[in-house]
């Protein structure tokens, strides 16, 4: 029997990292940021030179990426990325080496070896439609892309990096626009999801929806 997940998908900043590592850690779950590889293996690609649109070295570098996970921080070979692979530029990268089957079908067996004992919430785009179908609970977290370029901006402003409203409202609309265009692994609602709308709730609201909808699965 393999452990439980809760799949967590949804639009960019929709607040579903947030609210999925708190879910996690209410429950004593482990917690896969998948966006995070996808942001890695671009943050690899840009270093080692290689074109958004070159397929196959993409798909090449994602399978051998060298990465770990050590108190809360994350390395590229022996570097500490944390910081550097959550810029908006390297999500516009991302969102576009993440159209690629041969980058998406590299990290397919990464993000499953993830399901550990108790379990796992895992967020993403396709969670619950390809890495986990079988999962207890699916949840599809989303909110007004006006909210949703509001919280970017509060974080941004919150760590001193200067923004602009209306730059980020484009970029998310934009990478909104190819999550859910792109022919591998679209961003969908998956079969059996149930939709979290946050745009007027708080994230203790969010994480305590998720719990009581995980109760009720149980
Ligand atoms: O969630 P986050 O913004 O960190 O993800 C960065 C990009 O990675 C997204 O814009 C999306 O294109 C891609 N992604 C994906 N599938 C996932 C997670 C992220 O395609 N499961």
């Amino acid at each position: 029997n393999l452990p439980p997940v809760i799949a967590i998908d949804g639009p960019t900043a929709s607040g579903k990292g947030t609210v999925a590592s708190l879910v996690a850690q209410k429950l004593g779950f482990h917690y896969l940021d998948s966006g995070a590889l996808y942001r890695l293996v671009a943050l690899a690609s840009e270093k080692e030179g290689i074109d958004v649109n070159n397929g196959p070295a993409l798909g090449q570098l994602a399978e051998n990426l060298q990465i770990s996970f050590r108190g809360g921080q994350i390395f590229l070979g022996g570097e500490k990325v944390t910081q550097a692979i959550r810029t908006e530029a390297n999500g516009l990268r991302a969102s576009n080496i993440a159209t690629q089957p041969s980058v998406r079908g590299a990290l397919v067996g990464l993000q499953r070896s993830f399901r550990q004992k108790p379990g796992l919430v895992a967020d993403g785009r396709d969670m619950a439609s390809v890495i986990f179908p079988d999962a207890s609970l699916k949840v599809f977290l989303t909110a007004s892309a006006s909210a949703r370029a509001e919280r970017r901006y509060k974080q941004l402003i919150a760590k001193g990096i200067s923004a602009k409203l209306e730059d980020l409202l484009q970029d998310l609309e934009e990478r909104d626009a190819r999550d859910s265009s792109r022919g591998a692994s679209p961003l969908v609602l998956a079969k059996g999801a149930q939709v979290l709308e946050t745009s007027n709730l708080s994230i203790d609201q969010a994480v305590q929806t998720v719990l009581d909808w995980y109760q009720s699965t149980s």
